[in-house]
């Protein structure tokens, strides 16, 4: 893993954003880390960056959120938030064609609550509260940023 500081929301977009870059498509990224940590934020960040159209709400509520690109090699960015399911819950939804599409890109809030689940080549992106604007980003060694 990687560290990096990040001084404001702006900041832990643009880290996004430079990560979005390098995806290929067929890659799962697991955000995981503190409440604030700025997971969701991170999420706008790749979601604009990937050209989803907005408004990158959160789903909470819905648990999983599907976004159609208009062109390139990534067809649908998908946005999961665990916190009130489990992994059943999960493949319910159609996770093992979801998570297995090499045209999709999965971004999963509350990974922990999917292990077993996701797949070993996971990407991971750790948060870490430091105060009120300063966050610990420590990012997974193969993201080619
Ligand atoms: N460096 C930073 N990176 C990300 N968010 C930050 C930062 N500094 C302050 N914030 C604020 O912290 C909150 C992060 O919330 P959110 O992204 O929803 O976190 P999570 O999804 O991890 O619970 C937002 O209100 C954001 O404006
Ligand atoms: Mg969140």
């Amino acid at each position: 893993m990687r560290k990096i500081k990040t001084n404001n929301s702006q900041e832990t977009q643009e880290l996004a954003q430079r990560i979005a870059k390098t995806l290929k498509g067929g890659e799962v990224i697991c955000l995981e880390g503190d409440l604030g940590g700025g997971k969701t934020t991170f999420t706008q960040g790749l979601l604009k960056e990937l050209g989803a159209e907005g408004p990158y709400t959160s789903p909470t509520f819905v648990v999983m959120k599907k976004y159609d690109l208009e062109d390139g090699q990534v067809s649908c960015v998908y946005h999961i938030d665990a916190y009130r399911v489990d992994a059943n819950g999960v493949l319910d939804l159609g996770w093992e064609e979801i998570a297995g599409n090499k045209k999709n890109i999965v971004i999963v809030e509350w990974p922990e609550r999917l292990s077993g689940i996701l797949p070993e080549d996971s990407f991971w992106v750790t948060f870490s509260w430091i105060d009120e604007n300063e966050r610990e980003v420590l990012i997974d060694e193969r993201f080619e940023v």
